[in-house]
């Protein structure tokens, strides 16, 4: 992965930094073996000693998630020099990810590369990671299916649409366009080849949900939530098939989504056809 994704991973983990006290906002992108990005920002408390910095927020949330296997760690905070990982976050990585690499950058994107080893010589807990290492003190159950799920897009939606409310009733005629992850556009090879696409989404503003909704399209009588469409369900996720009309690149020219703009796609797939 490109230091450059990671930095911007980083820079929009950072704008979620609650740090009303220092006001120093820090982001962290943790980088995983598979190629998963996990984030964190610097979380801070009114009893400011309980403050938890960028990077122990994204290695715990990483480790919570089920990842064991991290390559490099990227930090950004508006400083100069670049931020440097507190003694206490370089011990926790070292325990939990091992010798990886870590890239210090800021706003104006000076970085500094260095592996962790180099900058904590002498870890507390000194057997070797190798000998060691997580994936192996880790035992998984078979209650590891209740544990949430989460989910990276790989794309938004641009149109006109700017809330739920805004979507015309004649949808099905309008163009949208559907921008891919420049880093994935290898994955749209011979999409083009199909005339519809079907197309996975989260509905990021729908909040809560009932499990039992009115059909509008059924003369508002009762259906289950799995047993309709409706927006505010147990996890908000969108099919949409539309017609494809372009692939330029990583980006997809489609008629007939109903989805509004800024909704993050998290697959791309074919119909049957
Ligand atoms: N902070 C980090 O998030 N990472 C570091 O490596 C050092 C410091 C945060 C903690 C606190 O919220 C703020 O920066 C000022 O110390």
């Amino acid at each position: 992965m490109k230091t450059n994704t990671l930095l911007a991973a980083a820079r929009a983990a950072r704008l979620r930094a609650y740090a009303p006290y220092s006001r120093f906002l820090v982001g962290a992108a943790l980088l995983t073996g598979e190629g998963a990005v996990i984030t964190g920002a610097n979380t801070e408390n009114s009893s400011y000693g309980m403050t938890v910095c960028a990077e122990r927020v994204a290695i715990w949330t990483a480790v919570h998630a089920g990842w064991r296997n991290f390559k490099s760690i990227t930090v950004v905070a508006d400083s100069f020099p670049p931020p440097s990982p507190c003694g206490a976050c370089r011990q926790v990585l070292w325990e939990l990810a091992g010798n990886i690499e870590v890239i210090m950058s800021n706003l104006q994107e000076d970085t500094t590369i260095m592996p962790l080893m180099e900058m904590l010589p002498k870890p507390f807990g000194s057997a070797a990671w190798d000998e060691n290492p997580i994936s192996e003190k880790m035992v998984d159950n078979e209650e590891m299916w209740r544990i949430p799920v989460s989910f990276h897009p790989v794309g938004f939606v641009v149109n006109a649409y700017r809330d739920p409310g805004s979507i015309p009733k004649n949808y099905k005629e309008h163009i949208s366009q559907i921008i891919i992850d420049p880093e994935m556009e290898d994955g749209l090879y011979r999409l083009d080849e199909e005339e519809k696409i079907s197309v996975i989404s989260y509905l990021h503003q729908a909040r809560g949900y009932t499990l039992k909704e009115k059909r509008s399209g059924r003369g508002n009588e009762v259906f289950g939530i799995f047993a309709c469409r409706a927006p505010l369900r147990p996890n908000a996720m969108a099919q949409s098939t539309v017609e494809l009309l372009e692939v330029n690149r990583n980006v997809l020219t489609v008629k007939g989504l109903d989805l509004i703009n800024g909704t993050p796609v998290l697959d791309i797939k074919t119909v049957y056809r």
